[in-house]
């Protein structure tokens, strides 16, 4: 049984949407917090809803390797085989992701290589690209550039506002976040010479 910590700074429909999943599909893990750096992430009281154990961290008066440190206390409280950012809007440093490498995944709104950093939906209608979309992949140091894991495109329309192209790609966030998590509890997840396989599923 592997245990799954998810990091949220909001809404959290990315983590709705994996917790929802793991039940529904009866993964082989437990989701076993559900941790915060804001007291106020709307996302906290869907998992306490549902019986998950949640932890706020707030930064304020820390600084990133002091903030970085206490995160790491709360998640490793859980055991985690593997950390989701979902949604969790903090840049991490070196020695934080290098305790989790291998077992930290996160999900941005682009199609990777294409637009890391904010703001991708306002950056993908201002350089006029035709197709966006959002990557799963795991978390290295260098910001939104780890081995990619999954993808889904969405057709830009020309009438398209960042609000409408948010709203098609979380549609498919919610769909690949899930199913890369998957894989990843299963064990179906290689990552050779920094490029991801994904091994087939095995039948019974
Ligand atoms: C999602 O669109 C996610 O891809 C994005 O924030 C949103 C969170 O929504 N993440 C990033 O921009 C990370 N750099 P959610 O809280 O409803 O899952």
């Amino acid at each position: 049984m592997k245990n799954i910590v998810i990091l949220i700074s909001g809404r959290g429909s990315n983590m709705q949407a994996i917790v929802r999943a793991a039940r529904s599909e009866q993964w082989p893990c437990r989701i076993a917090a559900v941790i915060s750096n804001r007291a106020d992430a709307e996302g906290l009281a869907f998992a306490a809803e549902n019986g998950i154990p949640t932890a706020v961290v707030v930064s304020k008066g820390l600084s990133r390797e002091a903030f970085d440190a206490a995160l790491q206390e709360q998640i490793d409280r859980f055991a985690p085989d593997l950390v989701v950012l979902a949604g969790f809007m903090r840049i991490l440093t070196p020695a934080f992701v290098e305790h989790y490498a291998g077992r930290m995944l996160n999900i941005h709104p682009s199609l990777l290589p294409s637009f890391p950093g904010l703001a991708t939906h306002s950056q993908a209608l201002a350089t006029g690209v035709k197709v966006h979309g959002a990557t799963v992949h795991f978390v290295t140091a260098e910001l939104d550039h780890g081995p990619i894991v999954a993808q889904a495109a969405v057709a830009v329309h020309p009438d398209d506002t960042e609000d409408t192209l948010a709203e098609r790609v979380l549609v498919q966030e919610h769909l690949i976040y899930p199913r890369a998590v998957r894989w990843f509890v299963e064990g179906r997840l290689a990552i050779d010479n920094g490029l991801v396989r994904v091994q087939e599923e095995v039948s019974a």
